[in-house]
């Protein structure tokens, strides 16, 4: 066979991984093998598509190879590749924090909306894990300033590191602590959380994906999937200035048990909001101004 036969190209490679991942039943295969190729040959998505037939090393096959082989036993991409994108950041994962998804950039996308851009606000991030919420709510808002708490100290260690990458750190602490214990009443603007909400008997059936690889610390709702947002509730009303917002991630049929939880708790204007998939997943809210 000639050195021409035997080069691996971007092209060859990104056809071989896909062709790989689709038969080991990976749902994106296309997605996930470009990304893993990206990494192992030090290219863009661009490169991929402009300069096809780039001859990747054979160091960077081998590389390549090891990523799909991880794949190929289920590992998340993010994990693979030890990082992910999420809203305009680029974050550090690890297995000690979940992998931060799309859906949960609708908190972020609500929480701007009514926030002019260089107006001072303080912001709670409750079960902060890696950062994303509240590292992305600070980067778009320069005069804002956070608290993230988390009971894990190893996902507090990757929201701290992500913070310094972001150069964000000089605007959030980060403390460990179970919910708002500790913290003091109405201290925030706004208070976003995306707690555990999976079903404890519904976490042997999910993807290995997350079954296998993400922190059941992060997973875990209880017998319902509710025992979170019960202590969440009155305790967010409870650190919340008057007048100050909540956004709190649900799963898709909580709508209607979570929302009660709200306004019972004195939460006024209390809705839920649709993600990208038109599927339920934010309540949001506020906490009563003072009368004038
Ligand atoms: C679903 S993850 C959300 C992580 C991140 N905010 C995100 O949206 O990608 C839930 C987080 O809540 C944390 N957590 C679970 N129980 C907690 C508690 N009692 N107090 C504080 N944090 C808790 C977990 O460690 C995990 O990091």
């Amino acid at each position: 066979m000639s050195d021409e036969q035997e080069a691996l190209t971007l092209v060859k490679a990104w056809t071989a991984g896909r062709a790989r991942l689709k038969a080991a039943g990976i749902d994106q295969p296309a997605i996930d093998a470009r990304l893993m190729l990206e990494a192992a040959a030090d290219a863009t998505r661009t490169d991929i598509v402009t300069d096809p037939y780039r001859v990747i090393t054979p160091e960077q096959a081998a590389t390549l190879d090891s990523y799909l082989a991880r794949r190929e036993r289920r590992e998340p991409v993010s994990h693979i590749l030890g990082r992910k994108g999420f809203w305009k950041i680029m974050l550090n994962v690890t297995p000690d924090v979940l992998t931060p998804r799309p859906d949960t950039e609708t908190i972020v996308e609500a929480a701007l909306r009514d926030w002019p851009e260089h107006e001072p606000r303080t912001v709670l991030d409750l079960g902060v894990g890696s950062g994303a919420i509240i590292l992305a709510i600070l980067a778009e808002r320069p005069a804002a300033k956070g608290l993230g708490v988390d009971i894990s100290e190893e996902a507090l260690a990757v929201a701290r590191e992500n913070a310094a990458n972001l150069d964000l750190d000089g605007r959030i602490a980060l403390l460990r602590g179970d919910w708002t214990g500790g913290l003091a009443e109405e201290s925030f603007d706004l208070v976003v959380s995306n707690p555990p909400y999976i079903p404890s008997q519904d976490i042997e059936t999910l993807e290995p994906e997350v079954r296998d690889h993400e922190p059941r610390l992060a997973l875990d709702g209880g017998a319902d999937g509710l025992d979170h947002y019960r202590v969440l509730a009155p305790e967010i009303l409870r650190v919340l200035k008057p007048g100050g917002r909540f956004l709190v991630e649900i799963g898709h049929d909580q709508s209607l048990q979570v929302e009660p939880l709200f306004r019972d708790a004195g939460g006024v204007e209390v809705s839920t909001l649709k993600d990208l998939s038109d599927r339920h997943r934010v309540v949001w809210g506020r906490k009563k101004p003072l009368e004038t």
